[in-house]
């Protein structure tokens, strides 16, 4: 049997990232994101962003997402969905927490109500901090 690369189903990880997204905790903004990874181990971890009164508290949806990766036992990335209403794009924090765990050629689509946009983490955040 060779390796197999199994090829990532983003109509499976928009829908994780869809229902995620309905659990959204947003009072303050009313900006719901929901977002799903797909992991190396073949699994789905999805989240949505949770608000807190005290604003700066607040955490994205792609970061609890990847934190449930994790804390699931893995700790790569082979596709990324982020659901919003206007197809919005991660965050500058979000980004660097993608790309240490993705390559740069992993694919991240931000889907809106009307329109998607697919990226690879390398354009949405060139020359990302790495320690050496
Ligand atoms: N938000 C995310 O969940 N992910 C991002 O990458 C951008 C921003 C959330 C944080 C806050 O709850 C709301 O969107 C508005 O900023």
């Amino acid at each position: 049997m060779g390796k197999e690369q199994r090829l990532p189903n983003f109509d499976e990880l928009l829908r994780a990232a869809q229902a995620s997204r309905t659990r959204a905790y947003v009072p303050y903004s009313k900006y719901a994101v929901g977002a799903a990874v797909l992991g190396s181990d073949g699994k789905i971890y999805s989240g949505c962003n949770v608000e807190n009164a005290s604003y700066g508290l607040t955490i994205c949806a792609e970061r609890n997402a990847i934190a449930a990766m994790v804390a699931a036992g893995c700790t790569s990335i082979e596709a990324v969905a982020v659901v919003t209403a206007d197809g919005g794009t991660p965050c500058g924090a979000c980004r660097q927490v993608l790309s240490e765990f993705a390559v740069g050629e992993t694919t991240v689509v931000c889907a809106g109500d009307t329109s998607s946009h697919q990226f690879s983490v390398a354009e949405l955040l060139p020359s990302s901090f790495k320690l050496s």
